[in-house]
């Protein structure tokens, strides 16, 4: 057997072609929908994500406010920019591209974000909005995630879901919204924390790899039939290539490939999905922000 390969990035492209529609009646309407990414330094892999989301901005017909500021950036003058793009009503969302050098307290960055212009879903009021089922911004890989299972019509209710990793970013709300209602798994997360992970992994009709670490998931952990969604970004050296590195995700792709239903390869699995829905928050913060939600 071998899995079908969910094709990330044409169905981030659909979800995209969606936002940019709408943003085509909204600038109709004189609402200009705006995102400001701010990069502090230079982190290439960073510096890359960022591109990303500057060119999806384009594609959908949004405005790009993006500041690009040096690693000696103070915590301060940070704080100073995020307290005038909470002020500037022409701005819908505000992004910190992360992680953010070491001398600058992130905690304290997120927190300084208006919820309502809080479209990476960080801000603890996102979080805690998250937790009980209010209606606030979903952090965008969790909800691509979901997105992408349901796109694929994977049967989720009654699944058993097992995620690795328990990040604030990834595992930890990926979890609560895997056994919401509405998409009604049982799940189960392992950490660093686990003992005998490969059972608990093996028992999984759903695996979700977030570990950020290559090999975190192999064939033997894998039952047959399994569906498997890869969120890990890793570089890895490869001389073949020209900037010498390529990218792997936290599972072992060729040989589970041979097991699963259906796995997510990288790149061109779970990454463009983070983008299209960081773009679909922006579109909702543009709507919300005029009475239109
Ligand atoms: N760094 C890695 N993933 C993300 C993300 O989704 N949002 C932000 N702001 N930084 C990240």
């Amino acid at each position: 057997m071998s899995a079908q390969i969910i094709d990330g990035k044409a169905i981030a492209k659909s979800v995209r072609d969606d936002v940019a529609k709408k943003v085509s009646e909204l600038k109709s309407k004189g609402i200009n929908p705006c995102l400001a990414v701010i990069l502090v330094g230079e982190n290439p892999a960073s510096v890359s994500y960022v591109t990303g989301k500057q060119k999806a901005l384009a594609e959908a017909g949004m405005t790009d406010r993006s500041v690009h500021l040096p690693e000696s950036t103070t915590e301060e003058e940070l704080l100073s920019l995020i307290e005038k793009l909470n002020n500037d009503t022409s701005v819908n969302g505000i992004l910190v591209q992360l992680p953010l050098p070491k001398h600058i307290n992130e905690d304290r960055v997120i927190m300084a974000i208006k919820p309502e212009k809080d479209v990476d879903g960080f801000h603890p009021v996102n979080v805690g909005n998250l937790m009980i089922g209010r209606p606030g911004f979903l952090p965008c890989t969790p909800h691509g995630v979901v997105v992408l299972l349901e796109k694929m019509g994977i049967e989720t209710s009654g699944k058993h879901c097992v995620i690795v990793g328990r990040s604030n970013i990834v595992g930890k709300p990926l979890a609560i919204l895997m056994s919401s209602k509405k998409v009604n798994s049982t799940v189960t997360i392992c950490h660093t924390g686990t003992k005998n992970m490969a059972e608990i992994v093996k028992q999984a009709d759903i695996v979700v790899a977030a570990a950020g670490h290559v090999s975190t998931v192999t064939r033997d952990m894998v039952k047959p039939g399994a569906v498997v969604i890869d969120v890990g970004v890793n570089r890895i050296p490869d001389s073949t290539k020209k900037s010498g590195f390529r990218l792997v995700g936290d599972v072992e792709y060729e040989p589970i490939s041979e097991v699963a239903s259906f796995i997510t390869p990288v790149p061109g699995g779970v990454g463009p999905m983070t983008i299209a829905m960081l773009m679909a928050n922006t579109l909702e913060a543009a709507e919300k922000q005029n009475g239109l939600l």
